[in-house]
């Protein structure tokens, strides 16, 4: 069935221990990818051994220990760069997540240019992580978010784009996909529009770098954010690229150890890229880890897991379709990772009990994304989402749960 024969989807599988345990009784069918990915054991290990034989505290000891550590911890920022190609490392600033990547941005560029009368241009397929942030900045100055349509299909209305880009554009904030309908939306194009009038644009890459090759300096995107769980790293440890220059003209996000050069009671001298944005003790482990994950990752490489998940992606579209009142919601042209589904007489939440029942976990509810649940008339969706280590007898696994499901509410 798999068009990549080459993919060794076993031996991915053997280095990730959580897929050969059991849930109820059944061999686990892991397909909760979106909402966070599992890790390797080259993960658990650097986290393990780190803790075992390495740690200390960060930038701040001349002894082995803090250097072994600090070492570690600057060489998974190297690894970050590449991952995403950056031009430097100091553009790579560690967070806890994408959400507060974005938050960083909302408020340490936005917030001091926004005034009345400027606008905020998302989608309406973004997380909530894209939304409220923007809200709270626009409440606190006065701006106004503006939101892009998308079309039955899921996709970005662009005709729409192009006219409500405007000279009070201050940032356009997209997803790069989405993580409730898979769309991939053409993120170069809007980077370009959004450029060609002087608008900066952010990036929310969280369900895009596991499953995409990105390379920032080619897309030209200002910044780029995403969370390290989902591409089989640490929870708790997310990146903020940004451009070396408006990193620059920042302020810092937090007051603290580490972001500073000199302190007294009369003045403060922040730190220089990245450390200014990275304020008190770090989550070193989840660094070292993301470290791991992403080289982990670089080592299978992206465009093979890609290939690999595009053939899961069109095959479990072509099974669900089978299914007799099974509705796909998003049908994008351009889709990555994730089918979204509902069926008719079934809520969603019974589709979760009833298929964790046979072992197969995947999510449901609104995905953090209500607008998109709203634009669909639909309460919640379920969604199966896939990493590298899915296998097509998993989506027969699925399929078959979905029908065995409707048969029980037919
Ligand atoms: N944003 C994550 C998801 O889509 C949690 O499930």
């Amino acid at each position: 069935m798999s068009n990549t024969a080459q993919y060794d989807v076993e031996s991915i599988r053997r280095d990730f221990p959580i897929l050969h345990t059991q849930v109820r009784g059944k061999p686990l069918v892991y397909l909760d990818n979106a909402a966070s990915a599992q890790r390797p054991s080259q993960v658990i290990d650097a986290v393990r051994r780190l803790y075992e034989s390495q740690y200390a505290n960060v930038h701040r000891g001349v002894h082995h220990l803090s250097q072994e550590s600090s070492r570690l911890y600057e060489d998974a920022r190297v690894a970050v760069r590449g991952f995403v190609h950056a031009a430097c490392v100091h553009e790579i600033i560690f967070t806890r997540g994408a959400t507060e990547s974005i938050n960083l941005v909302a408020q340490c560029y936005a917030r001091p240019r926004l005034q009345q009368g400027d606008e905020i241009l998302i989608t309406h397929m973004e997380h909530h992580s894209n939304i409220v942030p923007w809200q709270i900045v626009c409440q606190q100055t006065g701006a106004e978010l503006r939101v892009v349509p998308i079309n039955d299909r899921g996709e970005l209305e662009l005709e729409r784009y192009h006219e409500m880009l405007s000279e009070k554009t201050r940032l356009v904030s997209v997803v790069h996909v989405s993580n409730a309908l898979g769309t991939v939306n053409p993120v170069a194009e809007i980077i370009a529009a959004a450029h060609a009038k002087g608008v900066p644009v952010l990036v929310d890459g969280a369900q895009a770098v596991p499953h995409l090759p990105v390379d920032v300096q080619k897309l030209g995107c200002d910044f780029y954010v995403f969370s390290g769980h989902k591409v089989y790293g640490p929870t708790g440890i997310g990146v903020l690229y940004g451009k070396e220059k408006l990193l620059k003209e920042m302020p810092p996000y937090q007051g603290g150890g580490d972001m500073i050069l000199s302190v007294t009671f009369e003045k403060t001298t922040y730190n220089t890229l990245p450390y200014k944005f990275e304020a008190g003790t770090p989550n070193i482990a989840g660094v070292i880890g993301l470290g791991a994950a992403i080289d982990y990752v670089q080592k299978i490489g992206l465009g093979s897991i890609a290939a690999h998940e595009h053939g899961l992606l069109e095959y479990a579209t072509t099974r669900l379709r089978q299914i007799d009142g099974l509705r796909i919601i998003g049908e994008a042209s351009q889709k990555a990772g994730l089918v979204s589904f509902v069926l008719d007489r079934v809520h969603p939440h019974d589709i979760g009990t009833l298929l964790d029942a046979e072992g197969v976990a995947i999510r449901t509810g609104h995905h953090c994304a209500q607008p998109v649940m709203e634009r669909f008339k639909v309460p919640a969706t379920a969604r199966a989402s896939f990493a590298m280590y899915n296998t097509f007898e998993e989506i027969d696994v699925l399929a078959e749960a979905i029908v065995k499901t409707m048969g029980m509410f037919s």
